[in-house]
């Protein structure tokens, strides 16, 4: 059995480790990569600093990470998409329950990946730029396209002009929102969003149309005149404080679909502290009161909201559309480019846990991503 180097968590809260695990026959839906280039996402330090409080099924020893770019080294029996030799960039999946938490995470030299969740890299795009997407891109697309959520038209679908209207995306400086900004406008609607005044311009260049400061005490008031009147088809809240801000803004505006995918408060204390118990009984005691808070005014309001969850679109009919049709599509008529730009912070499977540490230092419009 062939063998490769894998960076895993031997256990909750401990560091990423070396290790050595057995390379995999893709299964008739999979496509084996050679991996080189991941990008970090905040739930992959959340995953290893709060382990099995937040992630419950997951078994250690795991492979973390979700965002791989790589080369097509074997296809399953099932695979029509791809071929060997072929550069392609996917979301690993690994760490969802009742998934392998060693065979599909990204921080190794080889991950399987789905063909439905898989897409060519176009020439134009390095293997640092394609690992930017995957998370980011599939979080935005269940927060717009998936029924319980936003239900929006996805780019591609027909539209009369009067099904048009205005998207409003907290945390548009995002990962998750600059991707979501692209997919929004692509499927016809208009963005207002919030940025730090630097990346107002980055936000911008992506296609949103007005942008405001979610540091400014005026950013609710700022963000209702800037919807100015039109009609609101719903709000996506990203970053902490974003659900009440979002709340208020689609209160004022008539907007009535609320996605959440950020917990009301960060879990970085949480991580940071060195031992979970106690630590975690207030930060978990305001999370769940600031859900219940939340989830009562959205209905009061009679506003729809539900948490996001950005690998739910592996098991629904929008995860193969997004990645078969529309992602390549986009890519291939210049209307989604790589945001937030990658950030290489090193090379190498020994390089990740300073890039997971990076990650939670604080970005600012930035992925960081490892070469492998
Ligand atoms: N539920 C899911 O499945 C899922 C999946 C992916 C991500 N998420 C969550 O979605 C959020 C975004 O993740 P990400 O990876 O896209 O983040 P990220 O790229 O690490 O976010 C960094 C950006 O956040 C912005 N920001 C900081 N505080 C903010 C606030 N209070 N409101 C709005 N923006 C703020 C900053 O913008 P400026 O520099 O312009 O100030 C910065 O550019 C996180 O909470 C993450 O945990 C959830």
């Amino acid at each position: 059995m062939p063998v490769h180097a894998a960076a895993t968590l031997p256990a909750p809260r401990t560091a990423l480790s070396p290790a050595t695990l057995e390379t995999p026959m893709p299964a008739a839906d999979e496509v084996l990569v050679r991996v080189s280039a991941v990008a970090i996402n905040p739930v992959d330090w959340v995953i290893q600093g709060t382990g099995r409080v937040t992630y419950r099924w997951l078994r250690t020893p795991a492979v973390l990470g979700s965002d791989v770019a790589g080369e097509v080294v074997a296809v399953g029996a099932d695979v029509t998409r791809f071929h060997v030799g072929q550069r392609v960039f996917g979301l690993a999946t690994g760490t969802d329950r009742g998934r392998d938490p060693l065979r599909e995470g990204a921080f190794q030299d080889y991950t399987t990946l789905l063909e439905r969740l898989t897409a060519p890299t176009p020439e134009n795009l390095s293997d640092e730029e394609a690992a930017v997407f995957p998370l980011g891109l599939s979080t935005a697309a269940c927060a717009l396209f998936q029924p319980q959520h936003l239900g929006l038209r996805m780019p591609g679908d027909p539209a009369s002009a009067a099904e048009n209207g205005v998207v409003v995306i907290w945390g548009g400086s995002t990962s998750v929102g600059m991707n979501a900004i692209q997919l929004a406008r692509a499927a016809g609607y208009d963005v207002v969003t919030t940025a730090s005044g630097k990346n107002a311009e980055t936000v911008r260049s992506l296609g949103a149309g007005d942008v405001v400061d979610h540091r400014s005490p005026s950013a609710v008031d700022d963000l209702v005149a800037a919807v100015a009147g039109r009609s609101v088809v719903g709000a996506v809240a990203l970053g902490a404080g974003s659900t009440d801000a979002c709340l208020e803004v689609l209160s004022r505006t008539g907007g009535k679909r609320l996605a959440m995918a950020s917990t009301p408060i960060s879990l970085d204390s949480l991580v940071g502290s060195r031992r979970l118990f106690p630590a975690m009984l207030p930060v978990f005691a305001r999370i769940g009161l600031g859900t219940v808070r939340s989830n009562l005014r959205a209905r009061r309001l009679g506003i729809r909201a539900g948490f996001v969850w950005g690998s739910s679109l592996r098991d629904d009919a929008m995860g193969p559309r997004l990645w078969g049709e529309v992602v390549p599509r986009m890519l291939a008529e210049g209307a989604l480019r790589p945001a937030p730009a990658p950030l290489v912070v090193g090379e190498g499977l020994g390089a990740l846990q300073d890039a997971l540490d990076r990650q939670r230092a604080g970005v600012s419009a930035q992925k960081v991503v490892v070469r492998l």
